[in-house]
């Protein structure tokens, strides 16, 4: 596959923006040998970061769970993903991010003092298509099988790769996940469900991520008086459902319509998503500029 195609053409490297085909790492890199490190994907619309604070807020708290330090303030992140979105272009854009340990003789223990390996890249923002938040997307329910600390953004992702995997082999756009009976999330993205009009939220504790969209969701819903629950939610409860949203940073906010072949309520998006939807794309909007922080200046 030509290389960039991977990813838009300029990534960040260990203190270097250089073209992806120039990009390398050791081997013995502990995330490439054991998943050892931590990451995040931040929307940007035109320069403009949606939470991006509140995402390198969560990198920290991650990176805190892995006992990794942080290598660079939250100045030199903004100053670094400024400087990697106008190399690219601009636009709508996707940032990624990876912390991993760093390099080390293979070892389960992690050594101390590594350097850890910092990459970044941006992809365009894959938001799905207008049709998608007017259709809905049809999903499928699997009993989810991650480990116990789903809420740090781990690079370790296999039992989510393989659920996800497992998920689009029984013709799912996405997978519904539940534990012990209970609503946890999808494969990368958060659930909340809507019965009489009152949305109901997995709470965030180990089970899932906290994401940063389902955050805001929860944000807009709560000043804009629309009644909301955090509670466990059980699989007879999601059945029940009116309504069935997906979020996500690429996501947003979308209808599921359809679980296991059956419709979620009247099977189309219900009301409540659309004024969620209608808030989300407010807010949006008004998104606040790009602190102008530069590289320079942030170091
Ligand atoms: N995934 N739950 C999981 C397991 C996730 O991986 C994600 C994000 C979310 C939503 O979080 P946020 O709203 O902060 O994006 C929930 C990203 C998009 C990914 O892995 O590509």
């Amino acid at each position: 596959m030509n290389a960039q195609a991977l990813c838009l053409p300029t990534v960040y490297l260990n203190g270097k923006f250089l073209p992806i085909e120039e990009a390398k790492i050791s081997p013995l890199d502990r995330g490439f040998i054991f998943g050892d490190g931590v990451y995040e994907v931040i929307p940007y619309y035109d320069g403009r970061g949606l939470r991006a604070l509140e995402h390198l807020k969560r990198l920290q708290r991650s990176l805190d769970e892995l006992e990794i330090a942080n290598p660079h303030s939250i100045e030199t992140w903004e100053a670094i993903i400024g400087e990697l979105i106008e190399r690219n272009g601009g636009g709508n854009v996707g940032v990624y991010i990876q912390v991993t340990r760093g390099v080390a003789k293979r070892d389960f223990p992690p050594p101390p003092g590594l350097t850890q390996t910092v990459f970044l890249m941006v992809n365009p923002l894959a938001t799905p298509k207008p049709e998608t938040y007017e259709k809905g997307m049809s999903c499928v329910s699997l009993d989810d099988n991650r480990w116990l600390r789903c809420h740090v953004k781990a690079t370790a992702l296999l039992g989510a790769v393989l659920l996800k995997h497992e998920g689009s082999k029984l013709g799912g756009d996405e997978v519904v996940m539940f534990r012990d009976g209970y609503l946890t999330e999808s494969s990368a993205s958060n659930i909340a469900a809507v019965k009489n009009g009152v949305i109901l939220c997995p709470p965030m504790d180990n089970l899932i991520l906290g994401g940063i969209t389902y955050e805001l969701m929860m944000e807009l819903a709560r000043k804009n008086g629309l009644p909301l629950e955090v509670r466990r939610v059980h699989r007879r409860e999601v059945r029940a459902a009116d309504e069935l949203w997906i979020m996500s940073s690429t996501k947003e906010v979308a209808p599921i319509v359809t679980l296991d072949g059956k419709p979620v309520g009247n099977g189309v998006p219900g009301p409540v998503f659309k004024k969620m939807r209608a808030l989300f794309e407010d807010y949006k909007r008004n998104l606040p500029a790009a602190p102008s922080t530069s590289l320079k200046a942030a170091e």
